[in-house]
C-alpha cells in the first residue's frame, strides 16, 4: 500500500469538486451529466490522461485502445480518469516541420493540466517530439506525471530481409537515384518498412527519447522498450495507470525526479544507445524548464566517457524489436550501471539503481558488452570554432572514419530550396572531399529546424560509388539518418550566424578529434562580409509563426521560448464564474 503523505481535502481537483458554491455545483452536475456519479469524482485523485492520438499520427494509433488500459488501471487505484486530447505531431505528416510545433504542444499540455482539476497525469506520446514537448509540460507544471511511451513499431520487412524506419528509406532512395534498383522494388519496400503501430524502431529520435524518459525515471521500469504491437504494452499502460494513483497520493511531482543527477543519467543513456543528435536539443530544453544549468558541454564530457553498447540502426545493424527481446532498456543500463546515478528515484518510487538491479542482457550481438563495444565513446561530439562559436554536433558513429580529420572546399546552398534545384546538376563543382554547406535551415531560418541535415549526396557522386561526404547546416537530422553530418550549427545563419558568410571555394576543416569545425577564412575577411551581409526576409508577419519567430532560441539553448525557459511560478485558476 503507498504511504499516503497528501489527504483527500488537499486533491487540486477537489477544489472544482467540494463545497456550496454555484461553481462547484455547475462542476458537480456537468460531471454527473457525463454519466459519474459524485462517489466517483468526490476525493478521488482526477487522472488526465494526455492523449496525441490522432487519425493522422500512425506511431500512435494504438492509443485509441491503449487509453482503455489505462483508465483500467486508474479506476483499479481508486481514482479519477480523465481522458485529455492533445496535439499528435505526426512526424512525416507535419509541416514544414515537427519542431516548428513542439513547443505548441508543451504550451497546450502544460495549460491542459492547469486549466482542468487535475491532480496527477498519464503522458501518452512517442512520435519523435511528442516526448519532449510532454516532459517539458510536466517539468513546467509539476503535478505527479508519468510518460506511457507508445513503444516501437514491429521490425519492417522486404524480401525476407529486415528494414529499418527511415534509415533504409534513405538507403533505397540513394539507391534509386543512383539506378542500382527498380521502381518495382522502391514500391515493394514501402509496402514493408512500417506494418504495425508504434514509433520508428530504429535508434532515431523516438527510440531515443523515450529511452531518455525512463533513464531520467519518468516511466516505469522496462516501458520505452516494449513494441507497442506486444501485450506486455497493454499491461504497461494499465500499471501506469495504477502507479500515478499512488503518485498523487505520495506527491512525486517531476521536480523530485527530473534533477541534474537524472538529466546525466538519461544523456549518459543516449550516448551508450547511439541515439540520436536530436536529443542534444530536447534534453537542454528540459533541463532550462527546470534551471538545472546542464549546457551543450556535458553531452561531450559524458560522450567521451561512454561506450556505445547498441547495435542499433542507424549506427548499428539490429533494430528495437531485437534490442527488447535481448533484454531491452534495463539490460543494457545494468551493464554501465557505474556511469550512472543509481541513487536516483524514478516514479515507481525506486532508485535507478533498484529498478535495473539483476537486469540481464540476452543476445551479446545487439547489446554488447564492455569490452566489445560498438564504438568506445558514445555517438555525439559537441564542435566549437569560427564556424559555430556556440556549438554544433556530430554523430560521428554514423559518419565515415576517413572525414573524422578533413579539409575540402566548401560548396555553397543557400538554403534547402536553393539545395534541392542544383544538388544533382551534372555541372556542380563538387568532388568526393568537398564539404557541402547548406545555410538557412535553423530554428528560426527553417522555419522550425527542420530535419534537412542528411544533405543528400549529388547524383554525380552517387553514380561513382561516392556513400558519404562532408556535410554542414544549422538544420536538425533524424535520427535514423546517417553520414558525416554536421549539425544544429550556432548561431545560425538566418539570424547572421558565421555560416551565414561562407562562400564556394573557402576551406572548411572539421577534426572530430580535435571538437573543432573552422573555416580557413581570416578575421579581416569574415568583418568584411559581415559588412555586406543582409538578413534574409521574416518567414512570418502574424500568427504562431510570428510568436515562435520572437522567442525561439537557438539549439545550444534547446530551442525553447524564452518565456518558457523560468521557473517562475504560475497562479492556480480563479474558479468562480
Ligand atoms: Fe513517428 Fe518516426 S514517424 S517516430
Amino acid at each position: 500500500m503507498a504511504k499516503k503523505r497528501i489527504t483527500p481535502e488537499q486533491l487540486r481537483s477537489q477544489r472544482w469538486y467540494k463545497g456550496i458554491s454555484l461553481s462547484s455545483f455547475t462542476h458537480r452536475s456537468r460531471s454527473k451529466q457525463m454519466g459519474y456519479s459524485a462517489d466517483e469524482f468526490h476525493d478521488k485523485p482526477a487522472i488526465a490522461i494526455i492523449n496525441t492520438w490522432s487519425d493522422i499520427n500512425q506511431c500512435h494509433q494504438h492509443f485509441k485502445y491503449r487509453i482503455d488500459d489505462v483508465k483500467r488501471g486508474v479506476w483499479q487505484a481508486g481514482g479519477f480518469p480523465v481522458e485529455l486530447p492533445a496535439m499528435s505531431l505526426s512526424e512525416p505528416f507535419v509541416k514544414p516541420s515537427t519542431m516548428l510545433y513542439r513547443n505548441m504542444l508543451a504550451m497546450e499540455a502544460e495549460e491542459l493540466l492547469r486549466s482542468h482539476p487535475i491532480d496527477g497525469a498519464v503522458l501518452m506520446g512517442g512520435c519523435d517530439k511528442t516526448t519532449p514537448a510532454l516532459l517539458m509540460a510536466a517539468a513546467s507544471m509539476n503535478i505527479p506525471a508519468i510518460y506511457l511511451p507508445a513503444g516501437p513499431m514491429l521490425r519492417g520487412n522486404y524480401r525476407s530481409q529486415f528494414l529499418g524506419s527511415g534509415t533504409d528509406s534513405w538507403r533505397f532512395w540513394d539507391e534509386l537515384r543512383a539506378g542500382t534498383i527498380t521502381e518495382e522494388e522502391w514500391y515493394e519496400a514501402e509496402d514493408g518498412i512500417a506494418r504495425s503501430p508504434g514509433h520508428c524502431m530504429t535508434m532515431g529520435t523516438a527510440s531515443t527519447m523515450t529511452s531518455a524518459a525512463e533513464a531520467l525515471g519518468m516511466t516505469l521500469p522496462g516501458a520505452a522498450s516494449i513494441p507497442a504491437a506486444d501485450s506486455n504494452h497493454a499491461r504497461m499502460s494499465a500499471s501506469c495507470g495504477k502507479r500515478i494513483v499512488d503518485m498523487v497520493w505520495e506527491d512525486m511531482c517531476p521536480k523530485n525526479l527530473i534533477t541534474v543527477k537524472s538529466l546525466e543519467n538519461a544523456i549518459t543513456t543516449v550516448m551508450a544507445l547511439g541515439g540520436s543528435t536530436n536529443a542534444a536539443i530536447h534534453l537542454l530544453a528540459i533541463g532550462h524548464r527546470l534551471g538545472l544549468g546542464i549546457g551543450l558541454e556535458k553531452f561531450d564530457e559524458l560522450s567521451r566517457i561512454t561506450p556505445v553498447l547498441a547495435d542499433i540502426q542507424p549506427s548499428g545493424k539490429f533494430l528495437m524489436e531485437d534490442f527488447y527481446y535481448s533484454g531491452g532498456l534495463r539490460g543494457l543500463l545494468n551493464r554501465i550501471k557505474e556511469l550512472l546515478h543509481t541513487d536516483a528515484l524514478t516514479v515507481n518510487g525506486k532508485t535507478l539503481g533498484e529498478n535495473i538491479e539483476g537486469a540481464k542482457v540476452y543476445n551479446d550481438e545487439v547489446i554488447r558488452c564492455r569490452e566489445n563495444p560498438m564504438s568506445k565513446e558514445g555517438g555525439l561530439v559537441v564542435l566549437k570554432g569560427n564556424l559555430c562559436p556556440d556549438g554544433a554536433v556530430i554523430k560521428h558513429t554514423a559518419a565515415d572514419p576517413k572525414f573524422h580529420q578533413h579539409t575540402g572546399p566548401a560548396v555553397v546552398f543557400e538554403s534547402h530550396p536553393d539545395l534541392l534545384k542544383r544538388i544533382d546538376d551534372p555541372d556542380l563543382k563538387v568532388t568526393p572531399e568537398s564539404v557541402i554547406v547548406m545555410k538557412n535551415a535553423g530554428p528560426v531560418g527553417g522555419p522550425g529546424m527542420p530535419e534537412w541535415g542528411m544533405l543528400p549526396i549529388p547524383k554525380k557522386l552517387l553514380q561513382a560509388g561516392v556513400r558519404d561526404i562532408v556535410r554542414i547546416s544549422d538544420a536538425r537530422m533524424s535520427g535514423t539518418s546517417y553520414g558525416t553530418c554536421v549539425l544544429h550549427v550556432a548561431p545560425e545563419s538566418f539570424i547572421g550566424g558565421n555560416l551565414a558568410l561562407v562562400e564556394n571555394g573557402d576551406l572548411i576543416t572539421l577534426d572530430i578529434f580535435g571538437r573543432s569545425l573552422n573555416m580557413e577564412v581570416s578575421e579581416k575577411e569574415l568583418a568584411d562580409r559581415r559588412a555586406e551581409w543582409k538578413p534574409p526576409k521574416p518567414h512570418y508577419l502574424r500568427g504562431y509563426g510570428w510568436m515562435y519567430s520572437q522567442h525561439i532560441q537557438q539549439a545550444d539553448k534547446g530551442c525553447d521560448f524564452d518565456f518558457l525557459q523560468s521557473t517562475d511560478p504560475i497562479p492556480e485558476p480563479e474558479l468562480h464564474h
